[in-house]
Order: structure tokens, then C-alpha cells, then sequence
């Protein structure tokens, strides 16, 4: 008897999670409105490094604390990326710029948005220092390692 009053109360348990992440699915929605969201992340990712190329080229209106920021924020961006890659959006199902290697290599996906995100990290530090110098190389290694790291692979041009 009491074994079978576990078995229900898993089953509860096992119902509970099943409820919790239906809701999550109900977010998500469907395939075109989870390629647009992603690529509105991307988007703001974009408008971050734009503004980050600015000052590296000395256009001024931002200072190293806004630098700083904006790092915070891409590195938040990145933790959301594996997320908004649910199988099924790839090119082939809608309009978007999706590689199925994408589905045939999580890991080194995941992995890419996982360095994006180490990248975005070091650049809030190195803001923080407030060099220059320092934060012109950072820039350079957060787009090529962080951005072009997955798009060289990932993303179909
Ligand atoms: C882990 C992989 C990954 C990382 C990291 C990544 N991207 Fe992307 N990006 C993609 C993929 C895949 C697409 C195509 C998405 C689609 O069309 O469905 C894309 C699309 C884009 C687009 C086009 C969006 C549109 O409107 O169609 C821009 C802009 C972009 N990325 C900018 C960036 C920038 C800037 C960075 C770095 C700061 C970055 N991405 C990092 C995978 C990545």
C-alpha cells in the first residue's frame, strides 16, 4: 500500500513537471514566432557591438561603465541563444538563416553560445579596467571568437 501511494505521488510529481513545462512550450509558440524572437536577440546583440565599435573608434557618447553594461547584457543574451533553438526551426522550416548542423551538433552549438557568453564576460571586466587599448583587442575577440564562432559554423550567409 505504501509503495503505491509513492507511485502516486510521483505520478502527481511527474504530472506537475509535465504542466510546468507545457506552459514554457505555450511561450515558445510556433516555429516562425520562435525564429523571429531569436533573431530580435541577435539583433540587439548586433546593436551592442555596433555600439561597441564605436568607441573603440573614439566616437564618444558612451563611457567604459556603458561598455561594462552592454557586456553584462550580451553575456545574459548568450545564456538565452540555446534556448530560443528548439528542433525544427531550422531554414528549411521557415524563413531563417538556421543550418540543420545546428541539430546534428548541440553540443558544439551549445558550446559556441557558452563561449559567446565567456567572451561578453571578459569584455565587462576588461571595461571595467578602463584601457582602451585593452578594450579595443577584447572588442575584436568578442566578434570573432563569440559572434563569427558560431555563425562561421552555424548560420547560413
Ligand atoms: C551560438 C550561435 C550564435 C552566436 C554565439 C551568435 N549568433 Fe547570431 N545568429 C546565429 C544563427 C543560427 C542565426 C540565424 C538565425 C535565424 O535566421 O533563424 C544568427 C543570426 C544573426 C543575425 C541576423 C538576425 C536577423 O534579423 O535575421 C545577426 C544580426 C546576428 N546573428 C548577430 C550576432 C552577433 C552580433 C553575435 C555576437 C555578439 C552573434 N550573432 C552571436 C547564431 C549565433
Amino acid at each position: 500500500m505504501r509503495n503505491r501511494n509513492n507511485f502516486i505521488f510521483a505520478s502527481l510529481m511527474a504530472a506537475g513537471i509535465a504542466v510546468a513545462l507545457g506552459s514554457i512550450a505555450v511561450v515558445a509558440a510556433t516555429p516562425a514566432e520562435t525564429i523571429k524572437q531569436r533573431q530580435a536577440l541577435m539583433k540587439e546583440l548586433g546593436g551592442n557591438m555596433k555600439a561597441m565599435y564605436g568607441f573603440t573608434q573614439g566616437q564618444g557618447g558612451e563611457t567604459v561603465a556603458d561598455i561594462a553594461k552592454r557586456a553584462e547584457v550580451m553575456k545574459g543574451l548568450a545564456a538565452q541563444i540555446p534556448g530560443l533553438f528548439p528542433p525544427g526551426t531550422s531554414r528549411y522550416v521557415a524563413k531563417s538563416s538556421a543550418k540543420p548542423e545546428i541539430w546534428e551538433n548541440w553540443a558544439a552549438f551549445e558550446a559556441a553560445a557558452n563561449s559567446l557568453a565567456d567572451q561578453a564576460g571578459k569584455m565587462a571586466e576588461v571595461a571595467a579596467g578602463g584601457d582602451n587599448a585593452a578594450i579595443a583587442t577584447q572588442f575584436e575577440q568578442l566578434g570573432s571568437i563569440g559572434c563569427g564562432g558560431c555563425h562561421s559554423k552555424f548560420r547560413e550567409k
